[in-house]
């Protein structure tokens, strides 16, 4: 699966990626524009959205408390960082939907235990771009669009060597929060085709990761914040998100089940 270690899906992107890439993003800076201009009433679109979870629940119910946790650090590393509740809230809300491109990724190449082929890799680049857009099809939104925004980057690095290469200057607080979270979680949840680590290894191995890449992977002041709290944070969620062995199908109805439960 993609999250098995988002940090090394890197490399060249394919032409036809990056185009595609090119295209969301003037949907999304449309999409800004509008609501900027108020053309779109500003509204709660959560109710729009569910049914994009209800599918990412059904298509792979894995993906869905995946970006559950993911979302509940991000609420709590906000707070820490000093955000006030109601944008931790929003961000938090905002976060959850973050992998919902991966309905579009054939749940045999998400759960593939072996090496991904290029053609593989390319494909799971593309949640991003499936994602913003999907979500942006569904709803445009504040909620919306913040999520699609979110969805289009949060596999971007400071250092340019993220999915798209977006350069570091042009991501967004909230984007380089969600890539801490998400890469965490990706580490320590419980996967049957490798070994979960303890949130002690998992942020050992993102502080190395930030030292190769010379302090540019993750926004450095985030990531000591996190490194603070997520001990303390894995252990809540374990309880409130409990993680998922992937042929636990009793689970998947008690816990994925239904969408915003
Ligand atoms: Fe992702
Ligand atoms: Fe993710």
């Amino acid at each position: 699966m993609t999250d098995q270690d988002p940090t090394q899906i890197t490399g060249k992107t394919e032409p036809c990626l990056a185009s595609e890439f090119d295209r969301v993003s003037l949907l999304l800076a449309d999409a800004e524009k509008d609501l900027e201009n108020s053309l779109i009433p500003p509204h709660d679109d959560e109710k729009a959205l569910k049914g994009v979870i209800t599918m990412e629940s059904a298509h792979d119910p894995y993906t869905r408390i995946h970006t559950k946790r993911v979302a509940y650090y991000a609420e709590k590393l906000c707070l820490e960082l000093g955000y006030n509740k109601n944008v931790a809230d929003y961000i938090g809300r905002a976060v959850e939907f973050h992998d919902v491109g991966k309905i579009k990724i054939p749940t045999a190449v998400l759960h593939n235990k072996g090496q991904l082929t290029n053609e593989q890799y390319e494909a799971i680049k593309k949640h991003t771009t499936d994602g913003a857009e999907t979500l942006l099809q569904n709803s445009k939104g504040y909620l919306s669009v913040l999520a699609a925004k979110i969805a289009l980057l949060h596999h971007e690095r400071l250092d340019g060597q993220g999915y798209h290469n977006v350069d570091g200057d042009d991501l967004p607080w909230y984007v380089c929060l969600t890539g801490i979270c998400d890469v965490f979680e990706a580490m320590t949840a419980t996967r049957t085709y490798q070994k979960n680590m303890s949130p002690e290894q998992a942020l050992q191995t993102m502080w190395s990761q930030q030292l190769k890449a010379n302090g540019k992977f993750f926004d450095p002041d985030m990531l000591q914040a996190f490194t603070k709290i997520a001990p303390d944070l894995f252990a809540e969620a374990e309880e409130k998100i409990p993680s998922i062995a992937e042929d636990d199908e009793d689970y998947y109805m008690r816990h994925a089940f239904p969408a915003f439960n």
